[in-house]
């Protein structure tokens, strides 16, 4: 009753903020992202007669109640799926900073959700995994398909789920991750998505993400970089507009971060292929092309402020390893 499993981050090019449904983490919008290849978690749950409760370990250290309580209410849901009635161990490893901007949720929860219905013997289709990992968090509903991949809203657990919108080989972009800060940050995405519509800008945002999504869709289908830049550039400005005027605000941006964001726009007006987007942390990804991606790592790593590069380009599915 053991497996492993194994998936990746991925980036939003058209961001999940907010929820219609709370409890069953119904998005308020759809949303569209691309795996990080590179940027994994690889966690092994082991089912067992003999736990009394479900125990969790990061990166081989004890991990703390809360994170240990996140993930037992999840094996409840594969638990009451599968008809499972026993405790686990899980082990969980990530090969990046955790809590910086880069969706550790992501791939730790698509990572569980598969090992854990493997370990109990499940075999469940790509959409249902897809469902049962969003509800451990929303992104990760996105990396349980591979390559670039759409999260459609859906009015019932069973519709909310994220599918291929294009296999990897379709684009070769490379997310190119200028690394600002990796503390844990103050106010996660969780508690976020909860005081999204404390923002009046949440109902626009909410309302014009359909047509953002259909334009981002259209300049990917077409490796048109110019109308794709635009329109991710926006949307992540927008959701950023949503979380500095909620209620808390939310600022992630940092001054190194607008460093990056606008030497991006000049390197793009320079004729490189490449823009920003940032999720609930100061960190910036400079999503570009194969072809200048090692220009954009050396000038993204001469930039004041940055740590250091994470380079990623386009990853698959989530996987059992074993
Ligand atoms: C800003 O999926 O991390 O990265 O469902 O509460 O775990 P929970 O939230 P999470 O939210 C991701 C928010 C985002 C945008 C995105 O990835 O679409």
């Amino acid at each position: 009753m053991k497996a492993t499993a194994q998936a990746h981050s991925n980036i939003a090019f058209i961001k999940y903020w907010g929820n219609a449904d709370e409890a069953l983490r119904l998005p308020a919008n759809p949303s569209i992202s691309m795996n990080l290849a590179g940027v994994e978690t690889v966690t092994t749950v082991e089912w067992r007669e003999d736990l009394g409760q479900d125990t969790l370990m990061i990166n081989d250290a004890p991990a703390d109640a809360k994170a240990t309580e996140r993930v037992a209410r999840h094996l409840d849901a594969v638990r009451a799926r599968l008809g499972v009635a026993l405790k686990a161990n899980v082990s969980s490893r990530n090969n990046f900073p955790m809590g910086a901007g880069i969706a550790s949720s992501a791939s730790s929860f698509a990572a569980l959700t598969v090992a854990a219905v493997s370990a109990a013997g499940g075999q469940l289709s790509e959409r249902e995994l897809s469902c049962i990992a969003r509800l451990g968090s929303g992104s990760a509903s996105r990396s349980i398909p591979g390559g670039y991949v759409e999260w459609q809203t859906g009015e019932t657990h069973e519709e909310s789920f994220a599918f291929q919108v294009a296999p990897e080989a379709h684009w070769d972009l490379v997310d190119v991750v200028a690394i600002i800060s990796t503390g844990h940050k103050e106010v996660g995405s969780r508690e976020g998505h909860g005081t999204a519509l404390s923002s009046d800008y949440q109902a626009a945002r909410v309302a014009g993400a359909t047509d953002r999504l259909e334009r981002c869709k259209a300049a990917l289908f077409e490796r048109d970089f110019g109308r794709f830049a635009a329109v991710v550039e926006q949307d992540s400005n927008m959701m950023h507009a949503v979380m500095m005027t909620s209620q808390p605000p939310l600022f992630y941006w940092q001054p190194a971060s607008l460093v990056v964001m606008d030497a991006v726009r000049r390197w793009r007006s320079e004729g490189l292929s490449v823009c920003y987007t940032l999720d609930a942390g100061p960190n910036v990804h400079c999503l570009t092309t194969a072809q200048d991606a090692d220009e954009i790592e050396r000038r993204v790593t001469a930039l004041s402020g940055v740590q250091r590069v994470l380079r990623a380009p386009v990853g698959g599915g989530a996987v059992v390893l074993g």
